[in-house]
């Protein structure tokens, strides 16, 4: 299946770019609208923090989603899905150590250090700090074979931000356990391919 071009460029992908501020719109708009409830600053950081991770599993749903329909133009939203994913951490960040944290830096150090769902929550948004950066043109044609080692860390990455989402729960565990499935599946898909391609090579 193939998108006729001008319709891919020019009208699918800015509407997907649209939709993807969306999630950022609804908040805002609920800061001046008050309807975020009684603790809004918990349920914006709880917000972003779900679409951080939302938008890194779709991002990792991008080529296996390729494979499956043949549609070799998802691979060029790829990107944009996974700086989306970056800028609604950092916003998650941001409210954390803004509106959460007063900029109380001694406060937000201990609090990494000390509870262990925010250091894993720290440790896979620094991991994902090299793949932003990494993600223009010249940058991938520059580190070549090294580009696609590097966004490997996607996988640790995922492993992370769901690991964060389960310690904070504690109890209930179910909205973490439907992310962890999807991502087991995501990976699972990968394992089976690799050792597919072993043993075809070997035979
Ligand atoms: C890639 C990185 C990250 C991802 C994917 C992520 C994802 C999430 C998710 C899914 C939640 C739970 C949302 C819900 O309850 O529905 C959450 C909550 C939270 N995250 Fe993150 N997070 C990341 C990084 C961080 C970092 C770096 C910090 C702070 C240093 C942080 C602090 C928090 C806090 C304070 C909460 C809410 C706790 C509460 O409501 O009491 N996160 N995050």
């Amino acid at each position: 299946m193939r998108i006729p071009e001008p319709y891919f460029t020019k009208v699918l992908k800015p509407l997907l770019f649209i939709i993807s501020l969306l999630p950022a719109a609804y908040l805002t708009a609920g800061i001046f609208y008050d309807w975020l409830g009684a603790n809004p600053v918990e349920t914006i950081i709880r917000n972003l923090g779900d679409w951080t991770l939302r938008f890194l599993l779709i991002t990792l749903a991008i080529s296996p989603l390729r494979r499956l329909t043949g549609m070799a133009q998802l691979l060029r939203l790829r990107r944009m899905l996974g700086l989306y994913a970056f800028f609604y951490a950092v916003l998650h960040l941001v409210i954390y150590i803004s509106l959460e944290q007063s900029f109380d830096w001694q406060e937000i150090i201990s609090d990494i250090l000390e509870r262990p769902f925010i250091t894993v929550g720290m440790l896979s948004f620094i991991l994902l700090i090299p793949l932003a950066a990494t993600s223009t043109t010249t940058a991938i044609r520059k580190l070549g074979k090294n580009w696609l080692r590097l966004h490997q860390l996607i996988y640790p990455i995922a492993i992370l931000a769901i690991l964060h989402f389960w310690w904070l729960v504690k109890a209930d565990t179910r909205e973490p356990l439907i992310y962890a499935v999807i991502l087991a599946l995501l990976l699972f898909e990968r394992l089976l391919r690799f050792w597919l391609k072993k043993k075809l090579k070997r035979h």
